[in-house]
Formats: C-alpha cells, structure tokens, sequence
C-alpha cells in the first residue's frame, strides 16, 4: 500500500475563488470604498477578532465585512450569530453575506451615516466594534468624524478594532479615547496592523 498525502485546500470562508472575484469587481467599481486586491486572509481576520476579547459581553457590530472573512472569525471567536450586526455599502457583499450567514444581521447601509444604518432597532451600545474600512482613502476630517461616530455606539470599556496597512495609526483616538497597535500580521496580503481604540 502507498501512503498518501491528502491536503486540505479548501480557502478560508470569504476568501474563495468566488469571494475573490466579487471582491475585485467591487474594487473595480469603487476603489476608494474597497482600497485592497484581496479581502483579509484567515491570520489578520483571526488576530482581529481575538482583540473582541469575550465574546459574550454584548452585541458586535462590524462595518464593512465584504466577502466576509472577518466575519467568519468573528464568529469562530465564540461571538454567536444573532448577536452580530454587520453593516456593508456594497448591495452584492451585503446580499452574499446575508445569504451565507442568515443569523447575522447584515444591513445594506452607510457606516459614516451609522444612527440612520442602524436604525431604530439598533443593537447599541456594542461590546466591540470591528471596522474594515479603507480610512487611509478617506479625508483626516471624515475619518475623525467616522471614528467619534463609532465611540458614541460603543459600550464603556468596549474596543473599536481597526486594520490598516499603514505604519501609523489611520485616524488619531478621539477625545477621552487611548489608541495602541494590537498586532502586526505579515501573513497577510499585504500585511497590516491591528489598532485597538479604547476609552481610558
Ligand atoms: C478593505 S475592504 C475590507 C473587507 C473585509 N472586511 C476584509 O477585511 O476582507 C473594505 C470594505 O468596506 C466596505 N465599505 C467601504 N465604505 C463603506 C461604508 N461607507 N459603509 C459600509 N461599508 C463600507 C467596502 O464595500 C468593503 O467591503
């Protein structure tokens, strides 16, 4: 008998052939939205969710999921599906995610516009807060106004987690808020850093 070698080779959820393509026509049709070739892979999404810390604090929102792989390590974090809300711009991402993942609650919206995205159900104040925007394509002032923004949906001593493939970090803390890189993950396409903004 000859031994034989079986591989796994399966891609990470929201990293697929498939997710791939959908990710790079939305690229395509907005590339300051998108502002990456690839959606995150499995060790920067891993080391943002493990930032969220217990996942049985409170609801998580997460602001531009895209293909979802962020949201798929959310998820295997321990943070159960119904307690996720997940806010995405582009209809296509939203609609795939919303079918893959139909426990979670994926809104269609605008994340600088969250009181409207959110609506009058929202799941405020978040335990975590995890966004995927591409700041660096944003203004400095809009990406200060997106992170207060962010702050005023989160409960106390919760994170904003937030990647970014700069050096430093996309947007300063706003005020009464601390902010320290968490990680820095070369295994990634390209690699990033993980910055966690916390009130102090
Ligand atoms: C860099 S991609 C990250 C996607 C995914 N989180 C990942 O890491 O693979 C940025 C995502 O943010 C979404 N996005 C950009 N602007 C947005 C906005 N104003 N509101 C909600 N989502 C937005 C894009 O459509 C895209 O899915």
């Amino acid at each position: 008998m000859t031994a034989r070698t079986v591989t796994n080779a399966r891609p990470a959820p929201g990293t697929s052939l498939a997710d791939n393509l959908r990710f790079l026509r939305a690229l395509i049709a907005r590339p300051k939205n998108i502002g990456a070739v690839l959606p995150s892979g499995p060790a920067l999404a891993r080391a943002i969710a493990r930032q969220i810390g217990d996942p049985h604090q409170g609801p998580v929102l997460e602001l531009g999921p895209g293909t979802g792989s962020i949201t798929q390590a959310i998820l295997e974090h321990g943070v159960p599906a119904e307690r996720l809300t997940a806010v995405e711009f582009d209809p296509d991402m939203a609609a795939e995610l919303a079918g893959r993942y139909p426990a979670v609650e994926v809104i269609r919206g605008d994340a600088f516009d969250l009181v409207h995205a959110l609506g009058p159900g929202s799941r405020a104040p978040f335990a975590a807060i995890v966004s995927g925007l591409p700041l660096l394509n944003f203004p400095p002032a809009s990406r200060r106004a997106y992170m207060e923004g962010l702050a005023r949906h989160l409960a106390p001593g919760a994170p904003i987690i937030q990647f970014s493939y700069g050096t430093n970090a996309p947007v300063a803390a706003p005020e009464g808020f601390a902010v320290h890189r968490a990680a820095l993950v070369w295994a990634n396409v390209p690699p990033a850093r993980v910055w966690v903004y916390r009130r102090v």
